[in-house]
């Protein structure tokens, strides 16, 4: 691509920084959709996450930026406006600069993992979920189901109170959202998702008993490396449809784009 005066800039803010793929992805979006943009790797300590997002605002060129670990739940509360799932999960993944330099941040990664399911036929709307897992991602994505109305939706993790805080956070936002935190027993579920970081390294346990899944049931992951992680492996030798890691990030990717990309000066 050829970078004029006229392109616009956006980032990616992460520590480490090598690991990222984003600007890859993100800049073939916008070769294929035809954005006189460029995406660039920042790495951001955590101690200088305020002034970059201060220059970020003086920029006038400046259309966005992602978010990544470990800055999400700090840029929630540097922006200056947050969207709805980023102030119902105190963390922001995607935020657009105003034309007025203010930060309008909100969070897609929940809502890329519905919209992965969804594009791949498996909508989870009046379904049973175990979620496993209650970290930065499990608390999005649950939030997600439960706006995509799961019939009920069970939160489980090695560290339990965590679960229990994910679910206290959406009762506060959605009275009667049917989620709870329980434990990882997954027979009767329609879906289990794993949220975990269980399978990213070859040695790693599994994130539950596999024996408790049945066949009929899907099998999620969001762990992208490697795609079919020892728990889909094993999902996939009973007999039970998996779901890839990449869906959440394909369809993220749009999300996040058209986010950035919107003129609107909402607010
Ligand atoms: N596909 C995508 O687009 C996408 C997007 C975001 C994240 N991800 C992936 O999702 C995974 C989780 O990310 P995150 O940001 O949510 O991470 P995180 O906030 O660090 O949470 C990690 C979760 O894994 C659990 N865990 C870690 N080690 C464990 C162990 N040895 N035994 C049992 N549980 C363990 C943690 O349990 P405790 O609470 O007990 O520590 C916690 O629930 C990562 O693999 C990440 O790459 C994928």
């Amino acid at each position: 691509m050829l970078i004029t005066g006229n392109t616009r800039l956006f980032a990616i803010l992460a520590d480490p920084i090598a690991q990222v793929r984003t600007p890859e992805v993100l800049n073939a979006y916008f070769a294929e959709h035809h954005v006189d943009g460029v995406l660039v790797p920042m790495h951001v300590p955590a101690d200088k996450l305020s002034i970059t997002l201060d220059a970020i605002r003086g920029m006038k060129n400046m259309g966005g930026c992602i978010i990544t670990v470990p800055h999400k739940n700090a840029v929630a509360e540097l922006c200056d406006v947050l969207g709805p799932t980023a102030k119902a999960t105190g963390a922001v993944n995607t935020v657009r600069r105003l034309s007025d330099g203010r930060l309008y941040g909100d969070m897609f990664d929940g809502a890329g993992f519905v919209s992965g399911l969804i594009s791949q036929g498996h909508d989870p709307k009046g379904k049973r979920v175990l979620l496993v897992g209650a970290g930065g991602a499990s608390g999005a994505i649950a939030f997600a189901l439960v706006q995509a109305g799961v019939g009920e939706l069970v939160i489980t993790n090695r560290t339990l109170s965590k679960a229990e805080e994910i679910a206290t956070r959406i009762k506060s936002i959605v009275a009667d959202a049917p989620v709870r935190a329980g434990d990882s027993d997954a027979q009767g579920y329609d879906i289990v998702v794993n949220a975990t970081s269980l399978g990213m390294r070859p040695e790693d346990a599994l994130p539950l008993d596999v024996n408790t899944i049945a066949s009929s049931t899907l099998v999620a992951e969001i762990i992208m490396k490697p795609a079919l992680t020892p728990l889909l492996d094993a999902a996939q030798q009973k007999g039970c449809t998996v779901h890839f890691g990449r869906h959440m990030l394909d369809e993220q990717v749009r999300l996040m784009a058209e986010f950035m990309l919107d003129t609107a000066d909402h607010v």
